[in-house]
């Protein structure tokens, strides 16, 4: 589920979700009707920029033909322009999202994700909601978003291809590409009024209550989804201690063992699966009879689980490097926010 076809890309969500999944080590191929080469660096990140009109049938053939395992549906006008002709907002909206399940469900698509909006449940009682509450929109932009949804119903229903509807709420965070639609949406608006005028004010009375979130956390969740239910998917999670009773039952089921014990040596051959893939996070010095009167260790022996685990992590130099490359990149993309 690696190779990733992002509709929309280069707006608001879509930009930030090709990046995140792009440097996560997916093979993204950005479509937009807006060309995004002015952004080098970004583009640098896609495996494939394409250029089109989601409208035009051939594009849409086209992609179809590469395979993808996972298409993440982000085109639609936003609130105000689909309150226009019903032709144009269907062609854009609606339309789009049957040909492409056409097409695409037709060549072994894995995964079809769809951006919907909490729109579809048209008027909002104060209280919390879960998906089983009545749609009912009461503008164009949830009518056609529902009618979207229920296009991927139907080929979720009827053909092997997963298809699912994320309905999401507000979101909020620092554009891509300055250029994006974004500065309407409340956080955006406050942020952006605070500095330019050096005043923050509400557009409505203070009363409404409104959840929001953040564009990376909406981009771990698509990841979350399109790793979910496949193989390399619906992991289990076990966490364990030192002095979990009887942990070797625990850590034998392991098929990867992520071990931070912080005690010398302490997981040896009886420990482990056949085939396990270990993370030793444990770093000991040792001392022994050697020029330099110790050893580095981890909290795995190494030696006794050679030949039985399939991979593990060195010690020093595995886990240690890493922290540290993470950590770079983590500053330099916060220098690349700031900078923006
Ligand atoms: N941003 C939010 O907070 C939010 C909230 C709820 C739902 N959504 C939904 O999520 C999706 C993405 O939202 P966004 O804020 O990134 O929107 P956006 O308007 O920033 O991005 C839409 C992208 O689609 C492209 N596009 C439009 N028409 C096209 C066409 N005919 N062919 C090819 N490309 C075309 C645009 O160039 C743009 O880059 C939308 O479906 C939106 O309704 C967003």
């Amino acid at each position: 589920m690696n190779k990733v076809l992002i509709t929309g890309a280069c707006g608001y969500l879509g930009a930030r979700l090709c990046k995140y999944l792009a440097k996560d080590g997916y093979r993204v191929t950005a479509f937009d009707s807006y060309d995004p080469s002015a952004h080098s660096q970004w583009v640098s990140l896609m495996d494939e920029v394409v250029v089109g009109d989601i409208r035009d049938e051939s594009t849409i053939s086209d992609l179809a033909d590469r395979n993808f395992d996972v298409v993440v549906h982000l085109i639609s006008l936003d609130h105000h322009k689909s309150e226009s002709s019903p032709n144009i907002v269907s062609s854009i909206n609606v339309m789009p999202t049957w040909n492409l399940l056409n097409k695409f469900t037709q060549n072994g698509l894995g995964k079809f994700i769809y951006f919907s909006t909490i729109h579809v449940y048209g008027k909002l009682p104060r209280e919390t909601i879960n998906e089983d509450y009545p749609s009912n929109p009461i503008n164009a932009y949830g009518l056609t978003h529902l009618l979207s949804e229920n296009i991927c119903n139907y080929y979720n229903n009827k053909t092997n291809t997963e298809c699912i509807n994320v309905r999401l709420s507000n979101s909020y965070g620092s554009p891509v590409f300055k250029e994006n639609n974004c500065w309407w949406l409340v956080i955006n608006d406050l942020c952006k009024t605070a500095i330019e005028k050096n005043e923050i004010r509400l557009q409505s009375d203070g009363s409404p209550q409104r959840d929001f979130i953040h564009g990376d956390d909406v981009a771990v969740a698509i990841e979350v989804l399109i790793k979910s239910k496949n193989n390399n998917g619906n992991g289990t999670v076990t966490l364990c201690h030192s002095g979990t009773s009887d942990l070797k039952t625990y850590t034998r089921q392991a098929d990867i063992l992520i071990v931070a014990l912080g005690v010398p040596k302490m997981i040896t051959r009886s420990f482990i699966k056949k085939g396990a893939v270990i993370v030793d996070v444990g770093i000991h010095r040792l001392p022994n009879n050697s020029e330099k009167g110790y050893e580095i260790v981890g909290d795995v022996d190494q030696q006794s689980v050679e030949g039985k685990a399939s991979a593990i992590t060195p010690v020093p130099g595995g886990v240690g490097p890493m922290t540290i490359a993470m950590l770079v990149e983590n500053t330099v993309e916060a220098a690349e926010i700031q900078s923006h």
